[in-house]
């Protein structure tokens, strides 16, 4: 692993973002020894062991300290954060260099969405200055607040990662953005599940990998807490599992039944329109006995 700097020399790619949803055009440009526009160094190395993914760490994170971060551009922007697209490379270096995307969490004042306070029931804050803050909503709680679901998020992107789980390998985070593995092909993302249409077949195959997803959650004593087929993204027939800041743990958190109860319904729903034979019920039955 190369530890220098990057030199005037270097050239390296920029990808200038277009107002193309989700298409972004390739523009080979310069760079000198420092970050250009739309460039910062990596961040892996301001962050602590404990703010990055599992290891081993995969072996396409790059983790050089002369690594730029590039913005590619935006991916989608959702009621509370934002999806942008970056590689981090090591100028001049075509072995190190990977294709992230970044969550970033917006603050209070400029999200349209407040999570409900039942997620969290259960979970415990660092302390007490904060949770007062979070209760007040002042400009600080607002900001705590953010990056509380963006470290939520984090934490269960690693256990569940961890559990074997299919959800976006976690690189990082740094404050209120997340890092992590881009699922797509090239710049493209991977469609979400309730933009797939597939043949019955391959419709029941989709149902028994959310099953699968959802009984590994399950056996975990977690439930995903927002399941949709908008939460849930499909590459190359293989599911992987998305936005995960309020995942709940179902026996101590008051509401956990529900949580799961919805998930099972909103995925028997959606599947059920798809002409899958399926029946939310059963598979709440089902993932309820796992936990105990
Ligand atoms: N790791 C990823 N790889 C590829 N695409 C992703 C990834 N994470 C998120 N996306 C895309 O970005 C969208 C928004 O991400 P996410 O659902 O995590 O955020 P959100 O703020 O909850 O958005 P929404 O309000 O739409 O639910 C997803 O629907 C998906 O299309
Ligand atoms: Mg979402």
């Amino acid at each position: 692993m190369s530890s220098r700097r990057p030199s005037s020399s270097d050239v390296f790619r920029f990808y200038e973002r277009t107002e193309l949803a989700g298409e972004f055009a390739a523009v080979p440009t310069f760079s000198g020894d420092v970050p250009g526009d739309g460039q910062r160094w990596s961040t892996w190395t301001a962050v602590t062991p404990t703010e990055r993914g599992p290891k081993p760490y995969p072996s396409w994170v790059v983790t050089s300290a002369s690594a730029f971060d590039t913005e590619l551009g935006i991916v989608k922007t959702g009621k509370e954060a934002d999806l942008f697209l970056i590689e981090r490379a090591v100028p001049g270096d075509p072995g190190q260099s990977s294709i992230l995307a970044a969550k970033r969490y917006r603050d209070a004042e400029t999200s349209d969405f407040h999570r409900s306070t039942r997620y969290s029931e259960g979970r415990r804050m660092r302390n007490t200055r904060d949770t007062r803050a979070v209760a007040r909503g002042s400009a600080y709680g607002q900001s705590v607040s953010s990056t509380r679901w963006a470290y939520a998020e984090f934490e269960a992107l690693c256990t569940l990662y961890s559990l074997g789980v299919p959800v976006p390998y976690p690189v990082q985070i740094h404050g209120t953005e997340i890092l992590m593995e881009f699922i797509g092909h090239g710049m493209v993302a991977a469609p979400r599940l309730s933009q797939v249409r597939s043949s019955a077949h391959e419709m029941r195959a989709l149902f028994e990998q959310v099953v699968t997803i959802m009984g590994s959650l399950a056996s975990a004593g977690l439930a995903h807490g927002d399941l949709s087929a908008y939460n849930l993204l499909v590459k190359d027939g293989r599911v992987v599992m998305i936005d995960l800041p309020q995942v709940v743990e179902v026996v101590s958190n008051p509401s956990g039944m529900d949580f799961l109860h919805r998930d099972c319904v909103n995925v028997c729903e959606w599947f059920t329109r798809q002409r899958v034979t399926c029946d939310a019920e059963d598979l709440f039955g089902n993932l309820v006995a796992r936990m105990f």
